[in-house]
């Protein structure tokens, strides 16, 4: 069946995989990119797909109800793969709000639009809700999200992406929309922000500029390429049991600080630096209010029930990051001037 499908956050981080996945592998689907365009999202992302024609893009707010109804309507939408969100931690730690209007409250809004604009055959038409695998807290003595873990979000992030969870089974349970919500450990790859650990570091060793490590940098993270994030998004959409959760994650733990040394070792190489040189630009400051220790995802299901499975090492993944990041500097100039900047002196000269 044809489809016309309703990608938010489709100029951000993982969106932009999402849609050119989806682009290119479906050109019988119409893709509509719905995103409001904040620091965070970015059309030079999409370069690479803004010219096809099963691709069309949407600047709106998911929580602007006239908007959405406007779109649903323009383009016959049949499914949702809900990306759209407050995505840095740090930043919901300074401003919550933001992130109960976006990810509460815009995803109840588009739950309703979804459900007003299907409401004569609710059962032909996917919502999937793209979640995060901190919504089930923090991990203190060992073992691994499963997909029947206990929700205990700790930070504002987690807690308004838990409520945005929870809002999803709801509108499946109250009004039997169909539903299904994938929840996954750390992304890395192109496109990444450099609010983010990993894109963070990799500018500043560039640029021979402190690398701020929260705490002790023993907090532990499980990393997934990004472009496999969107092969298993795409495995869950077309084979996803209706009202299931999948977990994705890579089987890859990393403490903070052995990511770090990591890439300056790399990086090192690749920029002709002495080994070691990077390395000394490693500055601990004030950890992050309530960090997380420990994430690390159990993804037997989906490898299992739908068969995907990470196609990348993470040294062969942080690789081609690496290496994106080196040969766009024009992108990441662009990124990190002006309102960056700003927000870099805030966060961490305080
Ligand atoms: P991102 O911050 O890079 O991108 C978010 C996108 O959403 C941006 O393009 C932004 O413009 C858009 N957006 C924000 N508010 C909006 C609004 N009110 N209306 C419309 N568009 C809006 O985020 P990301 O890292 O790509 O994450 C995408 C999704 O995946 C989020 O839901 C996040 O919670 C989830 N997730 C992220 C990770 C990760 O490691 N980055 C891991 C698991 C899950
Ligand atoms: O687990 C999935 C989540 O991963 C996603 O839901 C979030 O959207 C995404 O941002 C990410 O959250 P984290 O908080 O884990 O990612 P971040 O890159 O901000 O931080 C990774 C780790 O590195 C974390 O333990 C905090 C630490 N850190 C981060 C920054 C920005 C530092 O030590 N120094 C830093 O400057």
């Amino acid at each position: 069946m044809s489809k016309s499908i309703l990608i938010t956050g489709g100029a951000g981080f993982i969106g932009s995989h999402v849609i050119q996945l989806f682009v290119e592998k479906y050109p019988a689907y119409t893709i509509v990119n719905l995103d409001a365009l904040t620091y965070a999202g970015n059309l030079e992302n999409l370069k690479a797909v803004e010219g096809a024609s099963n691709y069309t893009f949407e600047k709106a707010d998911i929580q602007d109800e006239a908007a959405l109804k406007a779109i649903f309507e323009k383009h016959s939408i049949t499914d949702v793969i809900h990306l759209a969100a407050e995505s840095h931690v740090d930043r919901s730690i300074t401003d919550p709000l933001a992130f109960v209007k976006t990810n509460v409250f815009g995803t109840v809004n588009l739950l309703n639009a979804a459900k007003e604009f299907w409401k004569d055959n609710l059962s032909d038409h996917l919502f999937y809700h793209v979640s995060t695998d901190e919504v089930y807290g923090s991990l203190h003595d060992g073992g691994f999200f499963l997909e029947t873990t206990a929700y205990d979000p700790q930070s504002p992030y987690s807690a308004s992406k838990a409520s945005s969870d929870h809002f999803v089974r709801a509108y499946a349970n109250t009004y039997g929309m169909k539903t299904v919500i994938s929840n996954c450990s750390n992304n890395y790859g192109p496109n990444h922000f450099p609010e983010k650990l990993i894109p963070l570091c990799i500018h500043n060793i560039k640029n021979n500029k402190p690398l701020p490590v929260y705490g002790k940098g023993e907090n532990v993270r499980d990393w997934l390429f990004v472009k496999d994030h969107a092969r298993a998004i795409d495995t869950v959409f077309h084979q996803g049991r209706t009202g299931e959760t999948y977990n994705i994650g890579g089987f890859n733990e990393w403490k903070n600080i052995d990511i770090v040394k990591l890439l300056c070792a790399k990086m090192d190489e690749k920029l002709g630096r002495d080994a070691g040189t990077s390395e000394k630009l490693i500055t601990y400051v004030k950890d992050r209010a309530g960090h997380d220790l420990r994430y690390a995802i159990d993804a037997t299901k989906i490898q299992k029930e739908l068969g995907w499975e990470p196609s990348l090492q993470f040294e062969e993944g942080i690789e081609i990051t690496i290496d994106w990041f080196l040969a766009n500097q024009d992108w990441l100039d662009r990124i990190t001037s002006g309102a960056y900047q700003e927000y870099y002196d805030k966060h961490y000269n305080n």
